[in-house]
């Protein structure tokens, strides 16, 4: 079996309604980490790149929130509609996405108010 070449860790935590910090899955679905998983799958790399439940990745308030590993690229704001571009952009060549990008030095800061990276 070869090796796994890439691991997308999705945030699949569901906290109860009005949570200060919020949840990447508030509605328990999986949806996210299904998608990346079918979008892999339909590409043929369900063999060397996983989409990985996690639970918090202590970057709530930037939710929902992916890390791409061995790269050490952090998404958030991540919605379906970016899974095929996310697969397609920085799994296959590599580019990190501007839009999506959670930037250094906004990483590990708790407490900031719920918005996206931008
Ligand atoms: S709930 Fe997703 S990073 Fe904390």
């Amino acid at each position: 079996m070869p090796k796994f070449d890439c691991h997308l860790f999705v945030c699949c935590n569901q906290r109860k309604p009005g949570h200060k910090r919020g949840s990447c899955n508030p509605d328990g679905s999986e949806e996210l980490r299904d998608a990346l998983k079918s979008e892999l799958k339909r590409r043929g790399l369900g063999a060397t790149v996983r989409a990985n439940m996690a639970g918090c990745l202590d970057q709530c308030e930037l939710g929902p929130t992916i890390v791409i590993y061995p790269q050490a690229i952090w998404y958030g704001g991540v919605k379906v509609k970016d899974v095929e571009r996310i697969v397609e952009e920085t799994v296959i060549h590599g580019r990190v996405l501007a839009d999506l990008l959670i930037p250094d030095e906004m990483l590990n800061t708790k407490g900031r108010p719920a918005a996206g990276p931008q």
